[in-house]
């Protein structure tokens, strides 16, 4: 399987750091955001990775990860967004990096506590359709600011509600997701959303259409460093009581 880490956006609800470096360059404990998203997909067996990133600070990538061979990575490629046109869009970008194996994507501001090989080896298993990643979140507020899944009565997911006003469940959709490789002709029938971006929900909810949707439900702590200011120190004092990507 290959792995996406998308690493591009703006940033802009970490603002004013996020003026002057990439969000996912921002340090989380002792080492730079991105660094955790790496050994996540590498301790889980994948090491042939492309990273997208943008804007005025992409070349620190290059002098962050180099050919990543020091970060247990055989094959490293980068990819650029020219504008941040949506998570969807990003990963439209690795479409030839990708070509017609399995793809594990990570967004690049997720950090989990614990491995995420059982994912990766399930659609290893059966690489067909997508598998998501879903996490147990508290509070009507957090849910907010995330996809949040509606399930039927045998707790299959019927839709994907991207930063819904009234949650419909209390499950968040991480940013860790497992496509087959006709994810990119999915996102070529994509129109942007009302924020103007090609969005990751909308490519889910065509695989929950089409009946080929699974999740795995993640053990342990889940945080997205990038939702706030509050969110970033969350994880930051988690990763430095805890640690992260422990087997
Ligand atoms: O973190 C989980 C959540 O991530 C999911 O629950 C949501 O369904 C999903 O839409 C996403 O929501 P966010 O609001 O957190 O997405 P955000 O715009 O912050 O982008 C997250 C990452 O995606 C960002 O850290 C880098 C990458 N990205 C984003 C955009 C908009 C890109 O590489 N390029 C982009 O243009």
């Amino acid at each position: 399987m290959k792995g996406v880490i998308l690493a591009g956006g703006t940033g802009s609800r970490l603002h004013p750091l996020t003026r002057i470096t990439n969000k996912h360059l921002l340090p989380i404990y002792d080492r730079p955001m991105i660094a955790w998203a790496v050994e996540a997909l590498v301790a889980a067996g994948i090491t042939d990775l492309m990273v997208v990133t943008g804007g005025t600070h992409a070349g620190e990538f290059l002098r962050l990860l180099g050919n990543g061979h020091e970060h247990g990575i055989e094959r490293l490629s980068y990819g650029y967004q020219e504008r941040p046109g949506g998570i969807a869009e990003a990963l439209g970008l690795a479409e030839r990096f990708v070509g017609d194996s399995p793809v594990l994507v990570m967004l690049a501001d997720n950090i989990v506590e614990r491995s995420i090989r059982p994912t990766v080896d399930a659609f290893g298993a059966d690489p067909t359709g997508a598998r998501i990643i879903l996490t147990p979140v508290e509070g009507v507020e957090h849910l907010r600011h995330l996809g949040v899944p509606r399930f039927d009565d045998g707790g299959r997911i019927v839709e994907i509600v991207e930063k819904p006003e009234d949650p419909p469940s209390s499950y968040g959709v991480t940013g860790i997701y497992c496509y087959e490789p006709d994810v990119f002709q999915v996102i070529r029938t994509l129109e942007p959303s009302g924020r103007g971006e090609l969005e990751i929900t909308d490519v889910n909810n065509h695989y929950v259409g089409v009946g080929s949707m699974a999740y795995d439900v993640l053990e342990g702590f889940w945080g997205d460093a990038g939702e706030s200011i509050d969110a970033y120190y969350e994880v930051n004092d988690f990763v430095r009581a805890h640690g992260a990507n422990k087997g």
